[in-house]
């Protein structure tokens, strides 16, 4: 009998369905900085942002997935970046409170969607928090990031709220001030990131969760390769994020690369432009 090298087989990851809320960027711009990314006077490109986000839009529905949408409002142009409007899980739905007050608006515009969309449960938080931007859901756990804009005590707010366990990450380089610009859920429990993003105690706890997590070099990270979206087989990516993209299919996943070059300028990537509906 002859013994053969050890060769790990590829998995077979299996795709589920999605319905996604995004916001067409008719009045996108960079008209105030709020975080490292958004320089006001770089200039923006509307008509670019809007190729960019249609071709999003469609590469999710080609993968099967539905995509409802929410009106833009003229004046609020990040509200593009859907992913912070709320968190849905369970059909609950945990209303976003925006950290700066040039969002502040935005929190009320998606709740009013959702309450006039046959979402029963509305909560209008108490505390400060930015939706998907910093909560992101796994079957068994909500993972929650804080230091730039969801408060600690959001995390609390929601666990109690959707009835689910919300372990806490502590973001500290300000250029991924969303937990969705370091990290994002794969199929069967696990996750990618960027260690770099995480205080030490973080990255211990995501060793402890994710020891088979992707890793994530800061290259990829940079050009935000992290804000991506995975339906337990594609990932939405940036098309950028070359050395991510090449480990994922390693790991058997099937990334489909976009250009968001235009929406980066405000600090945002596909996941960014995409807020999950849970049932
Ligand atoms: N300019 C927006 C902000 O700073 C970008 C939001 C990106 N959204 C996200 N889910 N990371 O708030």
């Amino acid at each position: 009998m002859s013994v053969l090298p050890a060769t790990d087989p590829i998995p077979q990851r299996t795709a589920t369905r999605r319905h996604f809320l995004m916001c067409r960027p008719d009045h996108f711009t960079v008209a105030y900085a709020i975080n490292p990314w958004m320089d006001p006077a770089a200039g923006t490109d509307t008509a670019k942002a809007v190729e960019q986000w249609e071709a999003l839009r469609a590469a999710y529905v080609s993968l099967g997935h539905e995509v409802s949408l929410i009106d833009p409002i003229e004046g609020l142009p990040d509200m593009v970046f859907a992913a912070n409007g709320a968190l849905v899980v369970g059909g609950r739905v945990y209303g976003a409170r925006f950290a700066h007050p040039e969002r502040r608006a935005e929190g009320p515009a998606y709740s009013a969607w959702f309450r006039g969309n046959g979402f029963g449960e509305v909560l209008e938080p108490e505390h400060t928090n930015e939706g998907e931007g910093d909560f992101l859901t796994l079957d068994h756990v909500i993972l929650a990031g804080t230091g730039f804009r969801t408060d600690l005590a959001a995390h609390q707010e929601a666990q109690e709220f959707l009835g689910r366990p919300v372990v806490t990450l502590r973001l500290v380089d300000p250029r991924f001030y969303h937990l969705d610009t370091a990290l994002f859920p794969l199929g069967d429990g696990n996750v990618a990131y960027y260690p770099g993003a995480f205080s030490p105690g973080s990255r211990t706890v995501l060793e402890r969760l994710f020891p088979d997590a992707v890793l994530a070099g800061e290259r990829d990270a940079a050009v935000l390769g992290l804000n991506a979206v995975c339906d337990g087989r594609h990932i939405v990516i940036d098309a950028e994020a070359a050395g991510l993209i090449a480990s994922l299919r390693i790991h058997g996943y099937e990334p489909v690369p976009v250009n968001m070059s235009e929406l980066r300028k405000a600090g945002g990537g596909p996941k960014c432009c995409t807020l999950e509906l849970r049932f």
